[in-house]
């Protein structure tokens, strides 16, 4: 207000007047300041609202301390930050009228009985089933607590399976979190009210980290750490991954969509007897996978039968994803499976082709690849002699060719058969089983935001958002399968 008519009057003043007085510059000066201090307190706010903004594409959460990332990627410009989250109000879930009862006479097929793998869920609890009377077991508080030391994030699922609040500790790489989250909105919307309350600790990133041996007959049990894999030697509990609802950074469609063009793709590209009779791989191999490494090394169609394909994403964006489509590599007779960092979700484009797979000694499981079994749906390779055991299966292959093309059918087979119907069906017999061993009421934490179709929407980018909406569920019709029971000790 003041400065500028303090200027003119002073200036109109007397005799030596063409400069203002001295109270005239202190009040224009004054006035300046205070613009810069509102300026600069709106400034800090911003900042301060900004910094205190956790969002599930991980803008201004730090990587996690275990697995480091180059963080810029996949952050979300801060204004969408603000705008999206923690205040945008989730509406109360819809309350659905119940279903209609299954006619089953209509249905006639009665119960059915979920893939054998399911039966894994089991044995990935087992450390927390409570076992001699007097031992304490069972999913406590302080073994959550416990395990939040290795997880990015912690999720509760309240009100009957109808609200789900996400506690954020850490980003997580590219759009996982985002993805992942939104799948466990899917499943609510697949079985209204059924998702059984839990509260459980996440890590988004690849390896697993609840050693085995160190934590064998430990009491407490071991910390429950859900993840996308496990070995052997490790506790986490596998759970879907986000690739299952898409991957935009590479452009992997949601899975039953994806599943459906590189099914078609094969066939309309070649027969199985008309594929090229070698080996083929195409991927990463800077992922700090020595094992990838080496197989560059078999790059060789005529002394190994293999050919090795570097595919560099950077590039495959800029050129539109034209040579990275799957549903256009099912080329060969023989596809490699090689994991890189940790598993790899290539699994299942690769075993989609119906070609052969070779996989080299995985040494990580995902929840369905429990599913695999060597020589009937799939051809084992030895990391030792890599090159040599992909040279022998090949040749074996096309000494055997009706064989070899039955190993790659049932391969694909087992694809067939994890539709997302199925995928959603092991999300909640994991969740309900592993809510029966909660032993308290599961509450979201003071710290945690409510997650809603909504604000995940508001968050996602353009192509994020096609692949969220693409890969949005239907209410199940059905009953779940029935999960197999827990094999005989
Ligand atoms: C169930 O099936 C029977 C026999 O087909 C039919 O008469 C009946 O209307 C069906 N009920 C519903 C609820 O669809
Ligand atoms: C688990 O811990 C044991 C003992 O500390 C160690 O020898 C082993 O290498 C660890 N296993 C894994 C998979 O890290
Ligand atoms: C493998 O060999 C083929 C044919 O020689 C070549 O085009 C390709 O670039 C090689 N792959 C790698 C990763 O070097």
């Amino acid at each position: 207000m003041g400065g500028g008519g303090g200027y003119v009057t002073a200036a109109g003043g007397r005799g030596g007047g063409r400069y203002p007085p001295l109270s005239a510059l202190v009040v224009c000066a004054i006035a300046a300041f205070s613009a810069v201090i509102v300026l600069a307190v709106l400034h800090s706010a911003y900042d301060a609202a900004v910094s205190r903004t956790r969002t599930l594409l991980g803008h201004n959460l730090e990587p996690t301390p275990w697995h480091v990332f180059p963080h810029a990627v996949g952050r979300p410009p801060a204004r969408a930050a603000l705008r999206c989250a923690p205040s945008v109000a989730c509406l109360p879930p819809i309350s659905r009228p119940p279903k209609p009862k299954p006619n089953s006479s209509s249905s006639g097929s009665g119960p059915r009985e979920c893939p054998a793998y399911f039966a894994a869920i089991h044995r990935d609890l087992a450390p927390w089933r409570r076992r001699a009377a007097g031992k304490r077991g069972g999913v406590t508080r302080a073994v959550v607590e416990a395990a939040r030391r290795r997880a990015s994030m912690r999720v509760t699922v309240s009100g009957g399976g109808r609200r789900l609040h996400v506690d954020l500790y850490y980003a997580c790489v590219q759009s996982r979190a985002l993805f992942t989250v939104w799948g466990l909105l899917q499943l609510m919307r697949r079985y209204p009210g059924r998702v059984p309350d839990v509260d459980l600790m996440f890590d988004c990133m690849d390896r697993p980290a609840v050693n085995r041996t160190e934590q064998q007959d430990s009491t407490p049990p071991p910390p429950p750490l859900f993840r996308y894999c496990t070995t052997r030697d490790h506790f986490d509990i596998p759970f879907p991954d986000w690739s299952f609802w898409g991957w935009t950074e590479t452009n992997i469609e949601p899975w039953d969509r994806q599943f459906a063009s590189i099914k078609a793709g094969a066939k309309a590209t070649n027969k199985w007897q008309d594929r090229v009779p070698t080996a083929y791989w195409r991927g990463n191999p800077d992922v700090a996978s020595p094992l990838r490494m080496a197989l560059l090394g078999c790059n060789d169609t005529n002394l190994w039968r293999a050919e090795i394909m570097r595919q560099n994403w950077d590039e495959e964006a800029k050129s539109g994803y034209t040579h990275s489509k799957l549903s256009t590599q099912c080329t060969h007779r023989y596809k490699i499976y090689a994991e890189g960092f940790a598993w790899s979700v290539s699994l299942k484009y690769i075993l989609s082709c119906g070609s052969m797979a070779l996989l080299i000694d995985p040494q990580y499981q995902d929840f369905f690849s429990r599913g695999l079994e060597p020589k009937v749906n799939y051809w084992p390779v030895s990391a030792a002699g890599m090159c040599e055991s992909i040279k022998d299966a090949v040749d074996w292959g096309n000494a055997n060719p009706a064989e070899a093309e039955q190993v790659g059918a049932r391969g694909q087979r087992l694809m067939e058969d994890l539709r997302m119907d199925a995928v959603y069906d092991y999300m909640l017999h994991l969740l309900t089983e592993y809510a029966k061993l909660m032993d308290y009421r599961p509450a979201p934490p003071p710290t945690a935001q409510v997650a809603c179709e909504g604000s995940l929407l508001c968050l996602a980018d353009e192509k994020q958002r096609r692949f969220l909406e693409e890969s949005v569920a239907e209410p199940a019709v059905d009953e779940p399968c029935v999960l197999p029971p827990p094999p005989p000790e």
